[in-house]
């Protein structure tokens, strides 16, 4: 379906994020033609001297980035878009914005793919410039702040310019496929209901592994960290897809009112609660494929740095329907390998009426997001043949992707055209931020108050073995 025509102003037009996914993900839904080629891609830039070169940088960066280049679609992007020079200290280059926001087109979508600490200014400045209105939305990338006061103040400068159904917090994991299939999966498949609770279920884990280290983001990774750069947003959303509430609809209000109680259930750490629950990584020199890579202190060149680059967590969601049930939390750069999984272990049956000894796997339900995505429930079966009973457990595998046979877009192909239809849904409500921005301060506190010491781990491994917490079961040994 075709969407409404729109002007989208995209500040930091000329960043990593705007090359890599903002222009990519507009191409593919003008070439899938859910956008109206009549819609307008404001790019705004501070400097002067990069507006000549613009969008040459842009069609390059989109033949780097789309498999299927098609010239037609390039140059119908190209036309779409009009560079202008906009620069919040600067009074003179004001009138660049109203001038090139057409009118004609109601929606005006303003997207701020910069640091969070010009979201406030931008907002007054757009606010004293008259150009936000009821079709009026601003999309916020994260980090938003770097704890709950900077989180606060920042919102509520945004607030003060713009009402909460305005406010678009993007976390690129709720836009992708797999991601959302994780709601179908669990609530459209009644199968599951009975048995999603803490009374059939052990355990949770949801990993996120990653090959690359930190890139050319060195300063920005140095000032966060895994915990607040992959835990803080997109792991916890994934915990809370998975632990929610059915909610009565798909609306925003109610799914994010789910999700929302999920993270004030979490359980808060304190300094003596932390002590087992915790690890903090740094990968150090180590190698890939034998190729060596350097160590994270190398690659950000600061010797002295002690921001952790893995994180391991234990946690518990205090509700009636998880109580006791562990969720442990892991990610980490410069891993062995780059997946996304949740996996969910079931309890064991209650009394093996075999007579082997040897001993029974409980249930498996593995939920791989990326790459490959696919869902795997581990199940035990008998071995054919005479000599009683043997069992072992297999493997029953559905290919997400072969399934469907169609291509999955990008996250942020849906979450824009989300914020086009002014559909919140897949966006972080407030609420949700500070909830999530409590417990995270409750691990940072009680870390610095157990005076714990950060383990180091060598590049293209697991990660600090010894101190992966995950109570392994007799899956492992097989
Ligand atoms: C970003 C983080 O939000 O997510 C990056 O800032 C991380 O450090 C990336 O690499 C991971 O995203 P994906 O989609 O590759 O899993």
């Amino acid at each position: 379906m075709k969407l409404n025509d729109f002007n989208l102003i995209i500040f930091g037009a000329n960043g990593d994020l705007s090359y890599r996914k903002i222009f990519p993900a507009l191409y593919y839904r003008l070439k899938e033609n859910q956008i109206n080629a009549n819609s307008r891609i404001i790019a705004i830039l501070r400097d002067k001297k990069n507006i000549g070169n613009f969008k040459k940088s842009v069609e390059s960066s989109l033949k780097e980035f789309i498999s299927e280049y098609s010239t037609k679609v390039g140059e119908q992007i190209q036309k779409m878009i009009h560079v202008i020079h906009f620069d919040l200290n600067d009074a003179k280059t004001y009138v660049n914005l109203s001038n090139a926001i057409s009118e004609k087109l109601e929606i005006k979508i303003f997207y701020l793919a910069t640091p969070a600490n010009v979201f406030g200014s931008i907002s007054r400045k757009l606010n004293e410039l008259n150009l936000i209105d009821k079709q009026t939305r601003i999309v916020l990338e994260k980090p938003i702040g770097h704890n709950k006061a900077t989180s606060d103040q920042i919102n509520k400068e945004v607030l003060e310019n713009f009402n909460e159904s305005q406010i678009y917090r993007i976390d690129h994991y709720l836009g992708k496929e797999t991601v959302q299939n994780l709601m179908v999966l669990t609530f459209a498949n009644y199968l599951f209901e009975d048995s999603w609770n803490a009374n059939h279920i052990k355990n949770i884990q949801i990993t996120a592994a990653e090959k690359i280290g930190v890139e050319k983001r060195g300063d920005f990774y140095n000032k966060y960290g895994a915990l607040l750069d992959m835990v803080q947003n997109h792991l916890l959303q994934l915990l809370c897809l998975i632990a929610m509430e059915p909610p009565t609809s798909l609306s925003p209000e109610e799914v994010r009112t789910e999700k929302h109680k999920v993270l004030k259930s979490l359980k808060l750490f304190n300094e003596h609660n932390i002590k087992d629950a915790f690890v903090k990584g740094q990968y150090s020199r180590g190698s890939h494929n034998g190729t060596k890579i350097s160590s994270y202190l190398e690659d950000i060149n600061k010797f002295d740095s002690k921001t952790e680059t893995f994180v391991a967590i234990r946690t518990y969601v205090d509700n009636w329907r998880w109580k006791g049930v562990p969720f442990y939390i892991r990610t980490g750069k410069r891993m062995s390998d780059k997946f996304t999984e949740i996996i969910i272990t079931f309890k064991n049956v209650p009394h093996n009426v075999f007579l082997s000894k040897k001993p029974i796997v409980p249930n498996k339900l593995i939920i791989r997001l990326q790459p490959k995505e696919k869902i795997e429930f581990i199940q035990m079966i008998k071995v054919p043949g005479p000599g009683g009973y043997r069992y072992k457990p297999v493997k029953m595998e559905l290919d997400y992707q072969e399934s469907v046979n169609e291509r999955f877009p990008e996250a942020y192909e849906r979450l824009l055209m989300d914020v086009v239809r002014g559909n919140q849904t897949l966006f972080m409500s407030y609420n949700e931020l500070c909830a999530a921005w409590e417990w995270i301060e409750s691990i940072i506190e009680s870390y610095k108050k157990s005076s714990g010491e950060i383990s180091f781990y060598s590049a293209g491994t697991d990660g600090p073995g010894d101190l992966v917490m995950i109570d392994n079961d007799e899956w492992d040994k097989h």
